[in-house]
């Protein structure tokens, strides 16, 4: 079964079937997912969502580009939060300046401050950054991310920065963008990471794999990444989703079931 390390349900474009498609995961070789927090929003929903199926974890966290509405109050809530059974992981979190919105000292700010939510947690961070490479490594040295250990999401960098996270211990997130015509630096950095170091990932609503790039993704397009990986690593799919589902369950520090 198929473990999607990183979707958004709580979003509005699954309110017309989100309890049908949900429910019809398992049917299709999906077997979890984790629902990850990007708004306080978004991690109330996720908290109920994870509650409502057992299949489904939450993740809390403030996406960098949200972090204008962070305050104390909403970090005790947070840590309050994270004390749920159903939370796996703190994020996402991180940097993104390409929509460089609010300002990039606040959203390190507010790096920083999930980061340390992350350690007193012990939890592990699920990592958004996007055209903020250096930026990113640099906070996570600085702030000794690699005890909290987590996954970079959405790998979008080389395999020089690969390297820097893989040495610290981090998993690479790897979804649809395997599949697209210009996804040439992704399929580098997958052909060079161990097999047991990817977790694959939908980011559900967005990023959807070829041939459905462009529509709404979810859970049910995983098999189509699992192909991809399949064909660069020289090994089955049945392998595939053998060695990535462990991997995910070692992520996010699950029991076997
Ligand atoms: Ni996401």
């Amino acid at each position: 079964m198929i473990f999607d390390t990183h979707a958004h349900y709580d979003d509005e474009a699954f309110d017309e079937d989100r309890e049908l498609l949900l429910t019809s995961l398992k049917d299709h070789g999906i077997g979890w997912a984790v629902n990850v927090g990007a708004s306080m929003e978004s991690c109330r929903k996720a908290l109920k969502l994870a509650e409502a199926y057992p299949f489904l974890y939450a993740a809390l966290g403030v996406h960098p580009n949200e972090t204008a509405e962070l305050n104390e109050e909403n970090m005790k809530w947070l840590r309050n939060a994270c004390q749920d059974s159903n939370v796996v992981a703190v994020g996402e979190i991180g940097l993104d300046y390409y929509w460089d919105e609010p300002e990039r000292e606040i959203q390190k700010q507010w790096f920083i401050r999930q980061l340390a939510l992350a350690r007193e947690t012990n939890l592990p961070v699920i990592i958004h950054s996007r055209d903020a490479a250096k930026d990113t490594l640099d906070i996570m040295k600085a702030e000794h991310a690699e005890e909290s250990g987590g996954v970079i999401h959405c790998f979008s960098y080389g395999v020089d920065m690969a390297r820097e996270y893989l040495n610290m211990g981090f998993f690479l997130g790897i979804g649809g963008v395997l599949t697209f015509k210009n996804g040439r630096k992704l399929k580098e950095v997958a052909e060079y990471a161990p097999m047991d170091r990817i977790v694959l990932e939908t980011d559900s609503p967005y990023l959807s794999p070829v041939p459905n790039r462009g529509k709404r993704n979810s859970s049910l397009n995983l098999p189509y990444v699992v192909s991809a990986l399949a064909e660069l690593k020289g090994i089955t799919e049945e392998e595939v989703i053998l060695r990535t589902t462990e991997n995910a369950r070692r992520l996010y520090r699950l029991q076997e079931s």
